[in-house]
């Protein structure tokens, strides 16, 4: 059975914790390399990774190829359109093929029901690297860059400002596997996924939703948003006016503890969701954030592997 990498909580805590060590354990062996150099010890060498884009991506596809690379093997970049399956060959059959050909796939498309049909056909490891439902690939390297600015996972205070999308409902997952809490301040009819809701819920995080933006950023350690617009749904329009109050500008990172984070997944659109002043500014951890896409994927690429 190949281990797919779906969501974070087809990993679990335990493991996250181990893949966030792992990466900040071999991110420093490494410091100051060429990108393209890899790891002394190659521990998926010759392996290939292939991957699959239905949507626009800077971070996923650079992070995942180098990261293959430093782990010493090698990555094919196919976009859905210049494939048979843009063409109408079944995610199964193209699930099959793939399986004879690399030693995993990753895939960023719209439908997560699609990820996990291919998976399903699948006899290699399969990673989501987003759909419309998840982004789990994302919050690994954002847990890791909190971590590596000294915050402690457990019991964290954690402020998400505007819609609620993929990349939240993945922070909520790895609300419950790793014990913080989130607040969520998000306008009416724009909520996140309710199931992930629930279950981070039980499993004992503490998930507050506020239309109220002061309430949801007050005292909070880390500040995170995202654009108000994700892929695929550029036909919104009445969004952005009720998106407004919850930008994150100055007045917001002040209600926040004085020492907060503030985490972008970007890519950013300055004046919408966030202010310069913020994303620019002193609070910013969103380079260390965009960097640490590489070292996370690889954890990511070492457990797919049962090497985490
Ligand atoms: N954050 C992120 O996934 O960026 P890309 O869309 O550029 O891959
Ligand atoms: N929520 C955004 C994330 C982009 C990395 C989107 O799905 O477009």
């Amino acid at each position: 059975m190949s281990r797919h990498f779906l969501n974070l909580t087809d990993a679990g805590g335990n493991a996250i914790a181990a893949m966030i060590a792992d990466a900040i354990d071999r991110k420093a062996a490494r410091a100051g390399w060429p990108k393209g150099k890899p790891d002394a010890d190659r521990p998926l060498a010759d392996h290939v990774l292939a991957m699959i884009f239905e949507k626009s991506s800077t971070r996923t596809r650079v992070s995942f190829d180098i990261a293959i690379r430093q782990l010493g093997g090698s990555s094919i970049v196919m976009e859905s359109g210049s494939m048979q399956l843009g063409r109408g060959e079944s995610v199964a059959d193209t699930a099959k093929v793939l399986s004879r050909m690399a030693d995993a796939i990753m895939i960023r498309t719209d439908d997560h029901a699609k990820i996990e049909e291919l998976a399903a056909n699948a006899d290699v490891p399969v990673i989501n690297g987003l759909t419309d439902l998840s982004h789990p690939c994302q919050i690994i390297a954002d847990l890791l860059t909190l971590v590596e600015h000294g915050k402690s996972l457990p019991g964290l205070e954690v402020a998400w400002l505007g819609d609620g999308n993929n990349v939240l409902n993945s922070i909520v997952e790895a609300a419950g596997l790793m014990k913080f809490n989130v607040r969520i301040g998000c306008p009416q009819g724009y909520d996140s996924d309710p199931e992930f809701i629930k279950q981070a819920q039980a499993a004992g995080a503490n998930i507050s939703v506020h239309r109220d933006e002061n309430e949801a950023v007050a005292g909070a350690d880390v500040v995170v948003t995202d654009t108000w617009v994700s892929m695929g749904q550029e036909h919104v329009h009445n969004k952005l006016a009720a998106m407004m109050p919850y930008q994150v500008n100055d007045v917001m990172m002040e209600q926040a503890k004085p020492d907060a984070l503030f985490l972008h997944c970007l890519p950013a659109h300055r004046g919408e969701e966030v202010m310069p002043s913020v994303i620019d500014g002193p609070q910013s951890v969103v380079w260390d954030e965009a960097e640490n896409r590489i070292h996370a994927q690889k954890s990511v690429l070492r457990w797919c592997f049962g090497q985490i």
